[in-house]
């Protein structure tokens, strides 16, 4: 599969995506999201990859949002059918069975703000930038930012960011709840990679089953989360990964996992 707008890097454990339209600071155009929803899928049916990354081509940008030359065409009609199919790709990031990692390596406003909070975990370097900038243009956040920046910070820093548009540092973004950590531009992608490495080395269907559950907490009632948690804790109980997991601890040995 050749990609013209995103690269597609498999490598033992892990695969790095990046957003590549570099002359346009890696904005999202209909094409790059088609190219990203499809290496997701690749991603997430092989067998050799257990977490995947997603970064931006060169030093400027993870992604400086939507293309404004494509949105400036959508009307009344166009725009939901262009918002929903941001968010279906988006959606697809939220639920993959593998970890998903955002190395947000420079401007992640609009769309590629939203695309970073579509992903399970974020670093940063500390020379990225953050935004919701929508307003400016005369829309709102149609890639899920409403809801997604909503969950992760709070209705009311949420608010502030939509309703300003105001652009905030790598630390601030830390400081709210955005980021899990700051990293200098050359540590960004090491420090990537290692948490991948070490997601790599656990029980898969342990992983996926994590994921999962994680999830619950977002979309049931406490109640129905705890169900759902307790049932795939049940099922972790019935893999052969388990028995080793555990095996290996009592044998003082490093655990071999297979993914069964
Ligand atoms: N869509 C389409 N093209 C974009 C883009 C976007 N979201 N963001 C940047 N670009 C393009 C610019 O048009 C420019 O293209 P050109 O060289 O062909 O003119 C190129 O990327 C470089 O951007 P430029 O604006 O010259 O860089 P800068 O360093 O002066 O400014 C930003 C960087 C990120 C502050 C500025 O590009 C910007 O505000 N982008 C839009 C951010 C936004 O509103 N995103 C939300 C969209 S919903």
């Amino acid at each position: 599969m050749s990609y013209t707008t995103i690269q597609l890097e498999e490598r033992a454990h892990y695969s790095i995506i990046s957003l590549h339209r570099p002359d346009k600071l890696n904005a999202l155009n209909a094409t790059l999201l088609q190219e990203l929803h499809k290496a997701i899928m690749i991603c997430q049916d092989s067998k050799e990859c257990k977490a995947i990354i997603i970064t931006g081509t060169g030093i400027k940008a993870f992604a400086a949002g939507a293309d404004i030359a494509q949105l400036h065409q959508q009307n009344k009609e166009s725009g939901y059918i262009f918002a929903r199919e941001g968010q279906d790709v988006f959606t697809a990031i939220e639920q993959c069975n593998k970890p998903v990692i955002a190395a947000v390596n420079g401007f992640a406003l609009g769309g590629g703000c939203e695309l970073a909070m579509a992903c399970h975990i974020r670093f940063a370097s500390s020379t990225a930038k953050f935004g919701q900038p929508e307003v400016n243009l005369g829309i709102i956040p149609g890639y899920g930012g409403t809801q997604r920046l909503t969950l992760l910070v709070g209705p009311a820093k949420s608010a502030e960011l939509i309703l300003t548009g105001a652009i905030i540092s790598a630390e601030q973004a830390l400081s709210i709840g955005l980021v899990n950590s700051v990293h200098s531009p050359e540590e960004l992608m090491p420090y990537a990679i290692d948490c991948a490495e070490i997601i790599a080395s656990k029980a898969p269907l342990a992983i996926t089953a994590s994921l999962k559950s994680i999830r619950a907490s977002i979309e049931l009632n406490a109640s129905d989360g705890m169900e759902f948690e307790a049932k795939s804790f049940a099922e972790t109980c019935g893999t052969s990964d388990f028995k080793e997991g555990t095996l290996a601890f009592l044998e003082k040995r490093s655990a071999n996992f297979t993914g069964n």
